[in-house]
């Protein structure tokens, strides 16, 4: 069965460890799983006049949409300061007033990277309460924290550290299971 899944990468960056982590993991995803990055560079900060007064902007329903018609969401992001990077904790706001709510029920796995040694293990544990308070269903292990980022990846952008390509590959397979497992009959 085919399993598409959205990647949402917390950094715009052009050249982005976390997007350049969702690009290995399509590469590391089992037959049938593929992989599409959202765009929602255009996501306005949120403002509740704003959508009181004139509804949801258009790029706010465009990645609504998206993760609603995704059979999962892939996160990839930095700690920002030891926590969610402000643009993704933004976007998330914006989708979370949206009806139906395309959180709900919705299977999430998180992936970081940062430059640091902590791998960004602080900000995902503040997107899982956040995951958690949009009823997304998070996988629970195994966790991948990319430390020393500058180090793990190629002048192409590609993941060349072993044993981070083997914990992704590994978290790709119990991605696709997780899916499969809470996939309505
Ligand atoms: C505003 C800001 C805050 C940051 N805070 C942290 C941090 O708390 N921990 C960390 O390891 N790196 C931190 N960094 C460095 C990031 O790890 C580094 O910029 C990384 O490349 C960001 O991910 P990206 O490559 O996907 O853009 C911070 C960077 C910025 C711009």
């Amino acid at each position: 069965m085919s399993i598409r899944i959205l990647g949402i990468s917390g950094s715009f960056r052009r050249q982005s460890f976390n997007r350049m982590a969702l690009l290995a993991a399509a590469e590391l995803m089992p037959d049938g799983m593929t992989l599409e990055i959202a765009d929602y560079q255009d996501v306005p900060l949120y403002n509740q006049d704003v959508q009181e007064a004139s509804g949801f902007p258009e790029p706010v329903l465009r990645l609504a949409g998206a993760i609603a018609a995704a059979d999962g969401v892939l996160f990839a992001s930095p700690d920002y300061n030891h926590s969610i990077a402000g643009v993704l904790k933004n976007a998330i706001d914006w989708v979370s007033r949206v009806e139906p709510q395309p959180f709900v029920g919705k299977p999430v796995a998180m992936v970081s990277a940062t430059i640091g040694p902590v791998g960004g293990a602080r900000n995902q544990y503040e997107l899982r309460k956040v995951v958690a308070s949009v009823e997304g269903l998070c996988l629970v292990k195994p966790e991948v924290f990319i430390g020393r980022a500058d180090t793990r990846f190629d002048a192409q952008g590609r993941l060349v550290d072993e044993a981070a390509r083997r914990i992704l590959g590994v978290q790709m397979r119990a991605f696709g299971a997780w899916i499969e497992r809470l996939r309505p009959r």
